[in-house]
This record gives C-alpha cells, structure tokens and sequence, in this order.
C-alpha cells in the first residue's frame, strides 16, 4: 500500500532523491567508492559541495553578496550562531516570539546581549502571527521565524523592519516560495524538511557583514572562518550535502521555487478548504497567519479520535499527529509531498463526517 507521508520533518523526499541517494552510498557515479568513503578533499566531493552551494544561489537568486555554507549543529544550534555573529557586544536586537523556535532563538541571543521581544503570540498558544508591532532602529537586526512548524503559522510576506536587517529561521519553508532577499543578513535552515536529511543546516550569509560585533567567536561558530575554508572547515556532513544537493537538482527540474509555490498553494487550499468545510474539524491557526507548509487542526468533538485515527491509517496516512504543544493533527505539506496524498486525507476527513457526522 502507498504510504502518504505527512511527517513534520524528518519528512518526504522526492522518490528519485532518495534512489538516487542510496545508490551513491554503494558507489558514487562509477568511481569504485562509496560517497561516504572518500575524502571530503576529494576532487568529486569538493564539486558536491560546490553544486550544493551553487544550487543554493541559483533557485533563491540571491544577489552577489551571499554566500552559501553547510554546516553541523542542526538549526539549534544555528540560533546562537546567529546572534554571535550578528549581534554586536553591548548591543541589542529585536525578536518576533511566534513559537518554539523563536522562543529558544530568543533564549540563546539573551546569553550574548540585550533582546528586545517586540511582538509575541504566546498568549493564543501561537495561533497567529503578532502584527502593528516596531523595530526599534538601534536594533542589530530584526530575528524572525518564517514558518512555525509546530503551530502552523507563516509570515505570508518578510516584515517590513523600516531598514533594520533581518535574520531568519526558515528551517520549515526554504524553497518552498520565492522572496526577495535583499533586506536580510542571515538566513538559516536546517535540512531535514525541504533540503535532504537531517545532518546539516544551510547558511545564507551576507559575507559583508561579518567580523563586526566585537566578541571573541569560537571557531566553529564563527561563518566568517566556514567562508574563508569554503564550507570546509572541518568533515563536512557528506551525505547530507550530498543528498540535499540531490534535492535542490530535482527542485530546479520541476521548475524551481515559483512551480513549486503553485503546487503548494493546491495543497494548503486543499486542506484548509475542507478544514473550513467540514463541521467535525477546526484550524488551530488564524486565517490569515495559516501555513502552506504545516497544517495544524483538530476534532471538534474528540469522542471521534478513535474512529478517525483508524481511518486515515487504514487508508496508508503517516505522521499526522499533531505536536504535544498544540494536540490534535499537523498535517505536513512539504516540497516533494504530492497533492494526491493531500486529496487521500481530505476523503478521509469528508468520509469521516458522512459516516460520522
Ligand atoms: C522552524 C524550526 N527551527 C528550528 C528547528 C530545530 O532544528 P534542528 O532539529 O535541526 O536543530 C526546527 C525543527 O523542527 C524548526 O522547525
């Protein structure tokens, strides 16, 4: 039976992507050696690499400025490297709190300076994303979260920080639509939803702006010494760039980040169109802050969990339990799901209320 995987990440990848990918770890393009058995100073590893980062910049059309790394610590850890690169000793910057995420990228910048929480909506359990908020403009940056996996919220357009540069965590909607990506300084993403596996995490950096904050970095978490060695500082994770570069090639034949932004418009409008029709579910997120990427939604009448959890099982649905933090089901839409799984979950919702309704 086909298995519709609606997992929040790690999460589907592209069919091809992952043959393609486990044929390289047997032997990578007819060389007699397995990818995860050679140098990464070899010359065929040092080209993955290359490809990886030039994909980067290609699908995104990112200007001069960039750079592209591949680093290690997951997204996690990508919140304080962040704020250490960024954040200037003595200064401040302001955070937007829409989430689990934001709320640790908060709690990671507070152990370097001073942050300024200028809109939350911790409040509504994250429900939507905080508006009529400002940026102070003696903010280092403005530090946001486009896509808040858990809760399912999504800044529809970058906020307008009136000059203040942005860093974001996009983590769970890169390459999912195309922005413009001007006003930032630093963008991270950690693979495990529309890049590859988990293992590595995406840095998009302005290689202007580094070197300015006074501290004393340790080497790993300074961007600046990852440029300078081209991604290359240490073992980078090979099968995760691999695979991730992997993904960004399928990506960039399906027509690149504007096709793929219809399929995933088809697929939200799918799925909230029957949340919004179907009187035995309701959205957790707000209309207008709902996510293309995650879609958060309940029962309204829980006595109806048992018989609902056995038909979308039965019919091959996985990963669509929601987050402990918010209940109910979280139904994942990323990059490489189809829309037909999308359609196979909404008969299942439309079944459940001629049954059950
Ligand atoms: C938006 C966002 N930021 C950060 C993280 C943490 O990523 P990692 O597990 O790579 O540290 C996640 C994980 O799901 C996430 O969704």
């Amino acid at each position: 039976m086909q298995i519709h995987n609606f997992s929040a990440g790690p999460c589907i990848l592209p069919q091809e992507v992952m043959q393609q990918a486990a044929q390289a770890v047997i032997e990578l393009d007819g060389i007699g050696l397995s990818l995860i058995e050679i140098s990464h100073r070899s010359k065929e590893f040092v080209a993955i690499m290359e490809e990886a980062r030039q994909l980067v910049k290609d699908l995104l059309n990112l200007p001069d400025r960039f750079e592209v790394l591949y680093l290690q610590g997951g997204a996690s850890l990508a919140l304080l490297t962040a704020a250490y690169n960024h954040l200037p000793q003595g200064g401040k910057a302001a955070y937007l709190d829409t989430g689990t995420w934001a709320a640790n990228a908060i709690k990671e910048a507070k152990r370097l300076s001073e942050v300024d929480v200028i809109g939350s909506s911790k409040e509504s359990n994250y429900n939507h994303i905080p508006t009529g908020w400002q940026v102070p403009n003696d903010a280092a940056y403005l530090h946001f979260t486009t896509n808040n996996t858990i809760f399912g919220t999504q800044f529809h357009a970058m906020p307008d920080a009136a000059g203040v540069p942005l860093v974001a965590d996009m983590s769970s909607d890169i390459f999912s639509r195309p922005f413009d990506a001007e006003p930032f300084h630093l963008i991270y993403a950690g693979a495990q939803k529309n890049m590859g596996p988990a293992g590595t995490v995406l840095y998009i950096v302005d290689k202007n702006v580094l070197g300015k904050t006074g501290r004393d970095i340790p080497a790993y978490l300074d961007l600046g010494v990852h440029l300078k060695k081209d991604s290359m500082f240490n073992t980078p994770p090979v099968f995760a760039v691999y695979t991730s570069m992997l993904t960004l090639r399928w990506l960039k034949g399906q027509g690149g980040v504007e096709a793929i932004e219809k399929r995933n418009a088809a697929k939200a409008a799918a799925i909230y169109g029957e949340i919004d029709r179907n009187p035995l579910f309701e959205g957790h997120a707000t209309m207008d802050s709902r996510s293309t990427m995650n879609a958060t939604f309940r029962l309204t009448d829980d006595t109806l969990a048992e018989a609902f959890n056995n038909m979308w099982a039965d019919a091959g649905i996985s990963g669509i339990k929601g987050h402990r933090s918010v209940g109910g089901y979280r139904a994942s839409m990323y990059n490489a799901l189809p829309l037909e799984s999308v359609e196979v979950l909404v008969e299942v919702m439309a079944e459940l209320e001629r049954t059950k309704g």
